[in-house]
């Protein structure tokens, strides 16, 4: 067996210990570049001083040419001409621009799903998010028997190896007044602000409606925002059923049972019923044209609506499901599906004006032996795709360098919307005096190629292979720590910490004075004089 397919079955403590011992050895090594602390002390100064000198520093609302200088781990200045110490690390950034860290919105690190678990963990998932410029990412706990406590715990527990930052949603999978209780329990304590509520995978996630009003109620409460994975479950599984019955069986099944009109269907759905009870809501991996004209008109018309489209939606279409070999066509099946070419350019024409506000990847990967168990059954095959280490990059190429946005607003969609939607701005998502150092500096001349070859996630297959482009992240600086530089990396199983999230980010403002507007217009109870009989 060889060692990449070593690696992508042995769990992770496992991991690091050997590849400390063949990272010397295999000069040709896919993951050659990984190193963990103890084989690299050049890449940050022993200070923890760092300087970025000279590179265009980019925020969300402004871009300058400045130095900027981090000590211990925190933004301590931006401006120019910063003068320092010996015992400083100095990056030449001239020609480069230096911004916030990409933050990821929609991960499943090492989660249990449709019978097997995302092979990614915190550890090698991370290891490739860094790698590609994502310095944090938010992550979904799943609760164990619905149950929320067991389900963080659980969590926190995978979380341990982590690398970099992170912070937890979680999944609503039942209702009761336990579950109502501990969704206080989590805002409250446990940092988490929202909460996500599955309409589709009827039989394992899925919630009905009842359950989502139920939800909405109690996250406006709370002051956490309700996300939706928008399609309708009941409608999939008739059509899976029919595509099945009709011979159907490969991967090509996966799309055509479950067609744009139930993405549209159930956002839609979900909008009204956010609507009905005033609660912000956020639409998880928008993949259709018809699910981001849904959210398009309520924006028009007022509600707070955020809509996610994922790196997958927005560069790739579903003709590699049709392949004729089963481990590539595999590799691309993900809920809702990869659509029809037009899809994707709808979707982005939404990120640049505005429809769509940020950029998740639901980085939920499995490898073609995983896939393999729906051989010959396409609704067994188990659903995701990869995009933590590819998010930064191909949104560049995809958004920047078509000339479709500008690099202010690549910020925005990759770091600061995200921030600001999950209330931890400007502590990330910026560039800042007093931000955290997560920083990355990109060449814009430079070049980027994808291949499963030289990826940090663990799987065989990239969804993306091939595809190659123009900027290229150089530099990753993540809490102060150099963990990317010269196609290295180095990182430290553990050094990552858990980002608490408070409730009631702007996304709240003005909600009670909006419901207090809505009692006024009911003019009622009618104080009527009494009956006449
Ligand atoms: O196919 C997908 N999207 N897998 C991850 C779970 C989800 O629906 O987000
Ligand atoms: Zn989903
Ligand atoms: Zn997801």
């Amino acid at each position: 067996m060889s060692m990449a397919s070593l690696l992508r079955i042995i769990p992770s403590p496992l991991i690091l210990l050997l590849i400390s011992i063949t990272i010397s050895a295999s000069e040709s090594h896919p993951m050659q570049g990984i190193c963990s602390v103890e084989c690299d002390t050049e890449l940050t100064s022993s200070s923890g001083k760092i300087l970025i000198k000279q590179g265009t520093v980019v925020n969300a609302h402004h871009k300058v040419l400045a130095d900027v200088y981090i000590e211990d781990g925190i933004i301590v200045s931006v401006r120019p001409n910063i003068a320092v110490g010996d015992d400083v690390k100095v990056i030449d950034a001239t020609g480069k621009y230096v911004m916030p860290g990409g933050i990821d919105p929609h991960t499943h690190l090492e989660m249990d799903f449709m019978g097997t678990g995302t092979i990614d963990d915190f550890y090698t998932g991370q290891a490739a998010a860094l790698a590609g410029g994502t310095t944090m990412h938010i992550d979904f706990v799943i609760p164990i028997n619905g149950n929320l406590s067991a389900g963080f715990a659980s969590y926190v527990h995978k979380a341990k190896k982590s690398v970099m930052d992170y912070g937890f949603h979680m999944a609503i999978t039942k209702w009761d007044e336990a579950v109502s209780k501990e969704m206080e329990l989590m805002v409250k304590e446990n940092g988490i602000n929202s909460f996500k509520f599955f309409m589709a995978y009827k039989g394992a996630l899925m919630i009905n409606d009842e359950l989502l009003l139920h939800g909405l109620e109690k996250c406006k409460s709370l002051g956490a925002l309700a996300m939706v994975h928008a399609e309708n479950g009941d409608a999939v599984a008739e059509g899976q059923k029919r595509i099945f019955d009709l011979g159907i069986t490969g991967p090509e099944g996966h799309a055509l049972s479950r067609p744009p009109v139930l993405e549209g269907e159930a956002t839609a759905r979900a909008i009204r019923l956010a609507s009905f009870i005033n609660a912000p809501l956020y639409v998880v991996h928008v993949m259709s044209i018809d699910a981001m004209e849904e959210i398009a008109k309520a924006r028009k018309s007022g509600q707070r609506v955020i809509g996610e489209p994922v790196v997958s939606g927005l560069t790739l279409d579903e003709s590699g499901l049709w392949d004729s070999d089963f481990t590539t066509a595999a590799k691309y099946v993900m809920s809702p599906p990869i659509r029809r070419t037009g899809h994707d350019k709808a979707l982005q024409d939404a990120l640049a004006t505005g429809i769509l506000q940020l950029v998740g990847t639901d980085h939920c990967t499995f490898n073609s032996t995983q896939k393999a168990f729906g051989y010959g059954d396409f609704r067994k095959i188990p659903n995701g795709v990869n995009g933590i280490e590819e998010r930064m990059h191909l949104v560049w190429e995809t958004m920047v360098e078509s000339g479709k946005i500008s690099v202010t607003d690549y910020v925005r969609i990759t770091s600061t919307e995200c921030a600001k939607i999950f209330n931890i701005y400007p502590r990330k998502g910026a560039i800042l005096e007093g931000s955290d150092a997560d920083i990355i500096v990109l060449n814009p001349n430079a070049s980027f190629r994808i291949s499963a070859i030289s990826h940090h996630s663990r799987s065989d297959t990239n969804v993306y292979e091939g595809k190659t482009g123009k900027g290229k992240v150089e530099v990753t600086i993540s809490g102060g720590r150099v963990v990317w530089e010269e196609g290295n990396l180095k990182i430290t199983s553990g050094s990552g910490k858990y980002i608490k999230m408070p409730p009631f980010s702007y996304l709240f403002d003005g909600i009670d004075k909006a419901d207090a507007a809505y009692l006024a217009s009911l003019r009622s109870p009618v104080h009527r004089t009494g009956a006449a009989y």
